[in-house]
């Protein structure tokens, strides 16, 4: 009788999951065509009829397909998701809006800012450097070829949406995801999120720039209330956001999980209708960050967020429909939300696609060049007593040491973590690179200090690697629950968990030690931090004769990491932050808050106007050549508000190797009769030059690009008046050609 039951209990169990699974589809990994059946629609071909077209699909469909455009899938879902996650170790690609009866294709999203992400069937995408040490190239073409890759490995997989770039700005340093964006400054940042969206979008995959808006800070962004004014909002923190949509046509954005002025942004009706729509005319739409963001259906519906991601938590069937019972929303509420994005994704649909993508794109031998090149043009050399580049030749031994030496560390493990088949380590780029020399590499973890004294001391050369891993910083993933005791209690309660935020910009205990330990071990020492912004550099910098910032260097770090340390390359990377000497000269910051204010001032803006000291300053990088500036001329010394600055300068390589020289322009606001930064860039190129070659760099500026926001009169205004203009090889006065112009 007990047999009985315990077999027919078992019985049920087993029914039972075979039950939800079957329900919940997680077998379900088929793969839905993202174009439409033009038999289907054959007369629609431009883009005027597909928009009529989106229109009478909308007036076609019934309230329940009306509502299941609204969310990505529904919440029954989440057990697929799960299952392919942890267990089957696949991103389950979601198919987002798809309706079979009228014949509209999905969207179907992959991250992200350093690689697609791939579900390990595919063995893997091609990872590049972190997007702060892209933003540290100063290159925006290198971006636009890097997206260019991550767009068609996206499609590869069978994905049209991407979400990346990654354009929050990096208000302090301490910021967990501070590696997905591109650094400090706005016009910077602005320039890497339109050469980003441009490429991806150019291979029909619709671009999400994330997060909208303000969040700068991981450990609490389910909860935080960003305080801001209106000019802080519109100078600082939304420019790139104002510059995809405009200049890049960006397909959608996603929201962040964080409030703004008391209004969580996925139901801030301010960002999304006022700015995003009224003021800035985006016409794409708008999705919620994962699981955490969306709070009250009513208010998001109202204020304008079209899709929540990835599942129907809050957008349900039966809260809108109690909703529109109630008299709470219309119809009209929904087909507002609905339009847009069907338009966008007809649009994409309806695309000619120029070539083929299918899997036999991910990580070809191109692929792995561009993150190979990457790497070495990120690289930002900040100190060298002249022991760099090292010298490589035979008979010699090289010491690779520290913790950090030989681990695969390419950066975050959240939502960025593309997975490469393989990742060269440091140590590994060294052997390497040394192997046709016959030298001897040897590989020192560190933890024994004597030891690993003794290793450097009779080394060559040697090669100490510090830094962080996903564990110090990166996305943060913990119940909002935590979150908000954290918060509130502005203090950890609980386990910290992996990543997010770091709590203080010191290296760890160990990296610290060891620096002391090997302090004039050997004078052919270099230093390499790897790590995704910047970190308390004056502890230690007097202490070694040459640091290198390395970044998480994607999947080919240690071959460009050799590349770089033995002059096969000349490293041009730039800071895209300032260090100052002391950390507490950063705005303030903390993990843990539920509510926050971001001033107008941060990074080298703040520096330049509180006259802070600055170890490093924004946009410095030294090179193995010198350059030298002179004939700055401002070919525009007087203009109307409608006009185009133009100044060029000559720069001349005076040193003996070919390189690359970041040449920057700054405007300067002494005259301004508002508050104003000293100085803001407002302009970059990266130059290539041999060894006694000079170049004139000619750069142009539209005048409304120096325009502040007036928040009196609810716009951007140009002041006539005196401007300064400065150019040169980093944001350091001293480094600095100064003239003017002025708009009259
Ligand atoms: C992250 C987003 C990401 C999304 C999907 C979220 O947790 O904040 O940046 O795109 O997950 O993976």
């Amino acid at each position: 009788m007990k047999l009985l039951k315990i077999v027919s209990f078992t019985i049920l169990v087993i029914l039972l999951i075979f039950g939800v699974l079957f329900y919940t589809q997680v077998y379900d990994y088929a793969r839905y065509p993202l174009k439409v059946d033009r038999e289907k629609f054959p007369n629609v071909n431009t883009e005027a009829e597909i928009e009529a077209l989106a229109e009478e699909l909308l007036d076609q469909m019934t309230l329940d397909e009306k509502i299941e455009q609204l969310y990505g899938e529904p919440q029954s879902s989440v057990v697929k998701l799960a299952v392919n996650l942890f267990l089957l170790k696949r991103f389950p690609h979601m198919y987002i809006g798809r309706n079979e009866r009228l014949g509209i294709p999905p969207f179907v999203l992959s991250d992200g800012p350093r690689g697609a992400r791939v579900s390990d069937d595919f063995g893997g995408a091609t990872v590049f450097p972190v997007a702060m040490s892209r933003g540290a190239s100063w290159d925006v073409d290198l971006e636009a070829r890097v997206h260019d890759v991550i767009a068609k490995e996206i499609r590869g997989i069978g994905a049209n949406m991407a979400a990346t770039p990654c354009i929050n700005i990096l208000r302090h340093p301490g910021w967990g995801r501070a590696q997905e964006t591109y650094g400090e400054d706005p016009w910077h940042v602005g320039q890497f999120g339109v050469a980003a969206t441009r490429a991806v979008q150019k291979h029909n995959v619709m671009a999400s720039p994330k997060h909208y808006a303000l969040n700068s800070i991981e450990n609490s962004r389910f909860v935080v209330n960003v305080e801001v004014d209106e000019r802080t909002l519109r100078e600082v923190y939304l420019p790139q956001f104002r510059k995809v949509v405009r200049e890049a046509g960006a397909a959608s954005l996603m929201s962040a999980y964080n409030q703004a002025r008391g209004e969580y942004l996925s139901n801030n009706a301010y960002l999304l209708n006022e700015v995003l729509r009224d003021d800035w005319g985006f016409e794409g739409f708008v999705h919620s960050d994962w699981f955490f963001a969306m709070h009250d259906a009513v208010a998001s519906i109202k204020a304008g967020l079209n899709i929540e991601m990835p599942l129907s938590q809050v957008y349900n069937k039966r809260d809108i429909k109690q909703a529109l019972s109630e008299g709470e929303i219309t119809t009209g509420d929904i087909n507002r939300l609905i339009l847009p994005a069907l338009k966008t994704r007809l649009k994409y649909a309806f695309a000619e696609d120029q070539m083929h993508y299918g899997p036999e794109l991910l990580v070809t031998p191109e692929h792995v060049n561009l993150a190979l090149e990457s790497a070495e043009k990120g690289m930002v050399l900040l100190k060298n007593d002249g022991v760099l580049p090292f010298t490589a030749e035979g008979q010699q031994t090289i010491a690779v040491i520290g913790r950090l030496a030989d681990v695969e560390n390419t950066g975050d493990r959240g939502s960025s973590n593309a997975k490469s088949p393989y990742v060269i380590t440091p140590y590994e780029g060294l052997r390497d690179y040394h192997e046709r020399l016959g030298n001897r590499v040897v590989l020192d973890d560190g933890s024994d200090l004597e030891q690993a004294r003794d290793v450097a001391s009779r080394a060559d050369q040697v090669i100490l690697v510090v830094g962080y891993t996903y564990e110090e910083e990166g996305e943060y993933l913990v119940s909002t629950e935590n979150m908000k005791e954290s918060a509130a209690a502005g203090k950890l309660i609980g386990d910290k968990g992996i990543g997010g935020d770091r709590e203080n910009l010191s290296l760890v205990e160990e990296d610290r030690i060891l620096i002391d330990a090997l302090a004039g071990s050997n004078e052919n020492l270099a230093l390499v931090y790897v790590g995704g912004s910047a970190v308390d550099i004056t502890e230690w910098d007097d202490r070694v004769p040459a640091v290198l910032f390395s970044w998480y260097a994607g999947m080919e770090g240690g071959t460009a990491l050799s590349r770089v340390l033995y002059g096969d390359v000349n490293p041009s990377g730039k800071l895209p932050f300032a260090m100052p000497e002391d950390s507490e000269e950063y705005p303030y910051f903390t993990p843990y808050t539920d509510n926050i204010s971001y001033g107008y001032y941060h990074g080298y803006t703040l520096f330049d106007k509180q006259g802070i000291e600055v170890a490093y300053p924004f946009g410095f990088g030294l090179s193995y050549t010198n350059y030298s500036y002179s004939n700055l001329q401002v070919l525009t010394p007087t203009l109307n508000s409608g006009g185009t600055v133009r100044v060029q300068v000559d720069v001349t390589n005076t040193g003996e190797r070919a390189g690359e020289e970041v040449v920057q322009m700054y405007i300067g606001f002494a005259n301004s009769a508002v508050e104003r930064p000293v100085k803001l860039l407002r302009g970059f190129e990266k130059v290539s030059l041999e060894p006694g070659e000079t170049s004139t760099v000619l750069m142009e500026l539209p005048v409304e690009e120096l325009a502040w926001y007036n928040p009196d009169e609810r716009e951007w205004q140009v002041e006539t008046m005196a401007y300064e203009v400065f150019m040169g090889g980093s944001s350091a006065d001293q480094a600095l050609l100064g003239s003017g112009f002025v708009v009259q």
